[in-house]
């Protein structure tokens, strides 16, 4: 498989000029009312100038309690249209195809942040403490989500984007749906995996009611988190449910996808066979290399995603033509990171990434 070969998205006809695709970073660079700083577009643009394919955004919040952190970028408010444009507009100049990542903190939308308690398909406790961690949501409040979902997606498409990453990996609002430990609902949002799976699959339709035929869909899982009671078997299960609705992108979020599990397999090669020929398969995890782009690959993937390497390399993409290529490797000082366009409080945000950044 060749990373640098272009593809066409088979349901909307757009097309990527390569198969890298920039993976969703938060940053920390955006304003506190969620709208994008300069700092925010030049980080991106850069990117897409550098060669990407795909470009996402950081994880942006679809509802104004949904704030994981501060700095976080918001699609929450038609306040958020003119930046969006901005930054689409910038990215569209260097042709990549440029997907906003929106989501919902959920039970990690802290009260600290956003002065009311978290919440959660069920209601959570700390154990030891007995102090409560998320309140479960009322059935009217799910429904508004949903909206507050789609909204934001037809938000992104107004501004100019060419699609959204539905962000339902890693332990957010979506994930704490599809987790049993964090969704031990009654109704028709809990129990089974196809009721787990119905938050999800009511955004998907809910966005693809408010936006138009050519916009791009792509949505984000984990293929497990222990904490929240995500297992490889039921995300088998909600790919297939996922595969079967009408998504242009299915993006696993492996960390590491080198992780060899039983019987020698490998996370993408296990999910490759739910992921039919007209929907894109990317997959991302500790790739840093051609060699590595390349047998991501041959494991099935049409995308080779990436986050911490394009951080200090925005023009991997190109290195992409190099059989050989296999750029620097952590850490990197404060004077390489802010020469690839990171500012102060991006490259202080990655102080915190051990090893990242030289002391
Ligand atoms: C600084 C940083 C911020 C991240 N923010 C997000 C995010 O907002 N949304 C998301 O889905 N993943 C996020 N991730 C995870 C990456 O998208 C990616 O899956 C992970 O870093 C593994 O890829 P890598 O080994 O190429 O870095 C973040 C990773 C890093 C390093």
């Amino acid at each position: 498989m060749n990373p640098n070969e272009g593809f066409v998205f088979p349901k909307r006809g757009s097309k990527s000029k390569n198969r890298s695709l920039l993976a969703a970073m938060t940053n920390k660079q955006s304003h506190e009312d969620g709208t994008l700083s300069n700092e925010e577009i030049t980080w991106l643009t850069r990117r897409a100038k550098d060669g990407f394919g795909i470009v996402t955004t950081a994880a942006s919040h679809v509802s104004q309690l949904g704030k994981g952190w501060i700095g976080e970028m918001g699609v929450w408010s038609d306040n958020h249209i003119e930046g969006l444009t901005k930054l689409a507009s910038s990215l569209k100049q260097h042709g990549s195809l440029n997907l906003v990542q929106i989501f919902h903190g959920g039970m990690k939308a802290p009260f600290e942040i956003n002065n009311v308690i978290p919440v959660c398909p069920s209601k959570m406790m700390n154990e030891s403490t007995g102090k409560l961690l998320a309140r479960d949501l009322k059935t009217d409040e799910i429904h508004q989500l949903i909206e507050d979902f789609s909204d934001a997606a037809k938000r992104c498409e107004d501004a100019g984007f060419d699609g959204i990453e539905v962000h339902g990996a890693h332990s957010y609002l979506i994930s704490q749906f599809l987790g049993l430990k964090t969704n031990r609902r009654k109704d028709e949002f809990g129990g089974s995996i196809e009721n787990r799976f119905r938050f999800l699959r009511e955004i998907i339709l809910s966005i693809r009611k408010k936006t138009s035929d050519g916009f791009l869909v792509a949505v984000r899982i984990s293929p497990k988190i222990s904490t929240i009671g995500i297992t490889l078997e039921d995300s088998i299960e909600v790919t297939k449910m996922l595969c079967e609705m009408d998504i242009d992108m299915f993006h696993l979020s492996c960390w590491d996808a080198f992780e060899e599990l039983e019987g020698g397999q490998n996370l993408t090669k296990l999910f490759k066979p739910y992921v039919p020929e007209n929907i894109a398969y990317a997959s991302t995890g500790a790739i840093w290399s051609t060699a590595d782009a390349k047998w991501l690959m041959d494991q099935g993937a049409d995308f080779a995603g990436v986050a911490r390497v394009a951080i200090a390399h925005p023009n991997w993409p190109q290195g992409l033509s190099e059989a050989e290529y296999s750029p620097k490797r952590p850490p990197f000082t404060r004077d390489e990171l802010a020469a690839a366009e990171l500012s102060p409080v991006f490259i202080d945000y990655m102080t915190m990434w051990k090893g990242f950044v030289e002391d």
